[in-house]
């Protein structure tokens, strides 16, 4: 990976990018690419950090935004706008980082890519790995959803089931990408599956059918998509000297929070059971870097009842038509939150991203 660097999300270490660093050898941080003058997409070819690379593409972003009137309506504000993540390639958001890192292991000369997922990162990275020719591992939960099982199997990917927790799933992705010197493509640790989910803020800038968004609601697991907008929204500030970027507010399941909990100084209490399965992560590795997000834009972070989701799950469902994960609705019941608490005005413009498709996870 000649000219990408990597910058440490702790002590700030700029160190040489290559597919073997996920953290940061002087301080264990995980760690980001280093903001580069070049940037964007011009296919075949997609520029990462300073290295432009071979793209694998499935026609991932550019998603639609539509309004939700009655959602709206229900919650008591004037302007809730949806970006439909989920009509990405696999039906989720990761779409979006998958085609990074993957074209980065590829770049990097890797035939095998390993991932540890409760389903949506797992089924995306085996959509583009079996695109780029090469073979996926999928180390999941064996409690995942048999649709997103059975989506991975689909793509040819070589699925891991593991007993236990979630940090014992990645446990043995790590040990088994390490003993077979494979390509590692976290959605959680890669910097280059970030620097791929960072693409939504640049369509949040570029959309000019919609009202600027003064709050973008995001569900909140590992914290891949809201730390891609938010590198996104800092790159075009800094770059174009535009207008201050909207609030950017976490939600998480009232059943494991540890991101509110950190935001809020408040002692965990997780519990690891929650209808919302992609934002069941108990020890999120990027949680201080999340919290400083979130306190950069003046945002806030929610727990939500899994009552509340699956109510707000039905609701876009009967309301406005939209099928989505149980973990994708969870923001509604964070926005409702936040204009309850007055962190949202009832006349600003709010924007959720629907991000997994609801056939992944009938419940
Ligand atoms: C549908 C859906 N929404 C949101 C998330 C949360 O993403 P992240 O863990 O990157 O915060 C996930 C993660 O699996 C997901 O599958
Ligand atoms: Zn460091």
């Amino acid at each position: 990976m000649a000219g990408t660097q990597f910058i440490c999300t702790g002590c700030q270490a700029i160190m040489p990018g290559n597919m073997d660093t996920l953290r940061c050898p002087v301080c264990g941080d995980p760690v980001d690419i280093l903001r580069a003058d070049t940037g964007g997409f011009s296919e075949p070819q997609i520029a990462v950090g300073q290295q432009w690379m071979e793209a694998v593409t499935l026609g991932e972003g550019r998603t639609p935004t539509i309004k939700l009137s009655r959602v709206a309506e229900s919650i008591g504000i004037s302007s809730l706008y949806a970006k439909l993540e989920y009509l990405n390639p696999t039906g989720s958001f990761k779409d979006r980082g998958s085609a990074v890192v993957v074209a980065a292991a590829k770049a990097a000369g890797f035939s095998e890519v390993v991932e540890d997922s409760s389903g949506n990162a797992g089924a995306s990275v085996s959509a583009y790995a079996a695109r780029a020719g090469m073979k996926a591992h999928i180390f999941v939960p064996s409690t995942a959803p048999e649709a997103k099982i059975r989506q991975i199997q689909a793509y040819g990917a070589q699925v891991h089931p593991i007993e236990g927790t979630r940090e014992k799933v990645t446990e043995a992705a790590i040990n088994f990408q390490q003993s077979r010197q494979l390509a590692y493509a976290s959605h959680v640790l890669s910097p280059y599956f970030i620097e791929g989910t960072k693409s939504f803020a640049y369509e949040i800038f570029d959309d000019d059918q919609n009202p600027f968004p003064d709050h973008i609601v995001i569900p909140v697991g590992n914290g891949s998509l809201l730390l891609g907008t938010w590198k996104g929204f800092t790159e075009f500030r800094d770059v174009e000297q535009m207008k201050c970027g909207p609030k950017i507010h976490a939600v998480q399941s009232e059943e494991v929070m540890p991101v509110v909990s950190a935001f809020l100084g408040k002692q965990e209490k997780n519990h690891y059971e929650t209808v919302a399965g992609g934002i069941a992560v108990g020890s999120p590795a990027r949680k201080e870097q999340i919290v400083q997000a979130l306190r950069a834009t003046n945002g806030q972070a929610v727990g939500v009842s899994d009552d509340d989701i699956i109510t707000w799950r039905n609701s876009l469902c009967e309301q406005e038509g939209i099928f989505a994960e149980p973990t994708s609705s969870a923001v509604l019941a964070g926005v409702q939150k936040l204009v309850l608490q007055g962190t949202i005005k009832r006349n600003e413009v709010v924007l959720i991203p629907i991000t997994g498709f609801g056939l992944k996870d009938p419940l």
